[in-house]
């Protein structure tokens, strides 16, 4: 009797190592098992619930046993080798974030102190002595590069916007002392009218119109004017048609063949502006900004953009706003060999913000990501009120990276 088991056994072990020959041959091997068997690896047995489904009643194409009886999903190709601890994943990681990505935005006025941005939690309307400590403390964390939005006072704004160009003006003032006190530091201005708008427009106002042409002559003296007060970056926020070229020839006609233009390429008619508006009271004196700003429907419209700031002699283009305009940032990226930026707007960061204060989101994490995000639609430079404390958190990554977590 116990012979004839043994046989058996025997017989049964032959007829098993021959499928599995079989199916090396045909190179796909098939352990076969008995049926009605369950999972049994590591962790043990799962309980048996009546009526549950059985993974081995039947041959299912995925779902086998390997040589050790544990459940094989027939897999060759397993993404998640590649994600299976913080340093295999730091080596296939596509894209880094870093302080030198950023560009930080500041808002500053003539008051001698600073004043927080309601709309904006940890934004402030900078005095010229908060302007200087806040760069200088974004600087050791590694940000070196800085854009100035002035709020000027409503008896110096005018339909012709002059205050634009005024030698003595806030911004002037502002970029001479940064310049001065951090000669490394990168300082970019932003060129448009509104800021000095009696109209709230970015250009100048003619029956409820706003002028393509006359705008334009004005953008080229603040241009200038921005120039010879050492600004390194000039950046027209202001989609007049044509200002790209205009502004270069105007720098260079001055001998600012140095001074690069960061191009707002692609800015779109967008809500999430508001805070910014609060910020500067630069809300629109009427209606929108829809004649001169992109249509948020339009995406191949961006295009057109980008072709004309090319030919125009742009050294950056900029798409703006930035998380929901990820995909013109891809498209961008795949029409030009030019370095873009993302501009990561007052509203995208009065978002973050306040899901962060109500504890609905991690910030560190929300943000973080969200940046990442930008390098991964192809974007080189973030402009992003974040950048200060962005530029904090990646340094106290780097110096505390615990390669010990999974
Ligand atoms: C002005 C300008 C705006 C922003 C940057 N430059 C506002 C607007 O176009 O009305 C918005 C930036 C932000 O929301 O963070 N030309």
């Amino acid at each position: 009797m116990s012979r004839f088991v043994l046989l058996l056994v025997l017989a049964a072990v032959a007829c098993n190592a021959f499928v599995m020959h079989k199916n090396l041959n045909t190179n796909k091997m098939i352990l076969r098992v008995a049926p009605g068997g369950n999972a049994d690896g590591p962790l043990g047995k799962p309980k048996v619930i009546s009526g549950e489904f059985d993974n081995f009643a039947s041959h299912q194409p995925t779902l086998e046993k390997n040589r050790n009886q544990d459940p094989w999903v027939q897999q060759r190709q397993r993404p998640r080798r590649n994600r299976k601890s913080e340093v295999v994943r730091g080596l296939v990681r596509e894209n880094i974030v870093t302080a030198k990505d950023f560009i930080y935005p500041l808002f500053i006025h003539e008051a001698d102190h600073k004043e927080e941005i309601s709309s904006m939690p940890g934004c402030f309307r900078h005095s010229m002595k908060t302007m200087l400590e806040e760069v200088e403390e974004a600087m050791t964390y590694g940000v070196g590069c800085f854009i100035l939005f002035p709020k000027v006072p409503d008896n110096l704004k005018t339909n012709y916007a002059e205050e634009a160009y005024n030698p003595n003006g806030i911004v002037p003032r502002a970029l001479a002392l940064i310049k001065s006190k951090f000669p490394n530091a990168i300082v970019c201005t932003d060129i448009a009218l509104d800021p000095y708008s009696s109209q709230g427009h970015d250009g100048v106002v003619k029956d409820g119109k706003i002028l393509n042409d006359i705008t334009i002559m004005q953008l080229q003296k603040q241009a200038v004017m921005q120039a010879r007060a050492g600004s390194d970056v000039v950046a027209p926020s202001d989609m007049m048609d044509g200002r790209i070229g205009a502004v270069r020839d105007a720098l260079d006609a001055e001998g600012f063949t140095d001074v690069s233009i960061l191009a707002y390429t692609a800015k779109y008619a967008s809500a999430y502006y508001g805070p910014f508006r609060d910020a500067l009271d630069s809300h629109p004196g009427f209606g929108d900004k829809k004649t001169y700003q992109q249509d948020p429907a339009n995406g191949r419209e961006a295009l057109i953009e980008a072709a004309l700031d090319v030919a125009e002699g742009a050294d950056m283009l900029m798409v703006k706003p930035g998380m929901p305009y990820l995909d013109i940032i891809y498209r961008l990226r795949e029409a030009t060999n030019l370095p873009i930026a993302a501009y990561h707007v007052s509203g995208e960061y009065a978002m973050l913000k306040a899901a962060a204060q109500k504890g609905w989101l991690d910030e560190r994490k929300a943000v973080m990501e969200a940046m990442t995000c930008f390098k991964r639609a192809g974007t080189d430079v973030i402009l992003t009120y974040y950048a200060k404390q962005a530029a904090k958190w990646i340094a106290e990554e780097g110096g505390q990276l615990n390669l010990n977590k999974k």
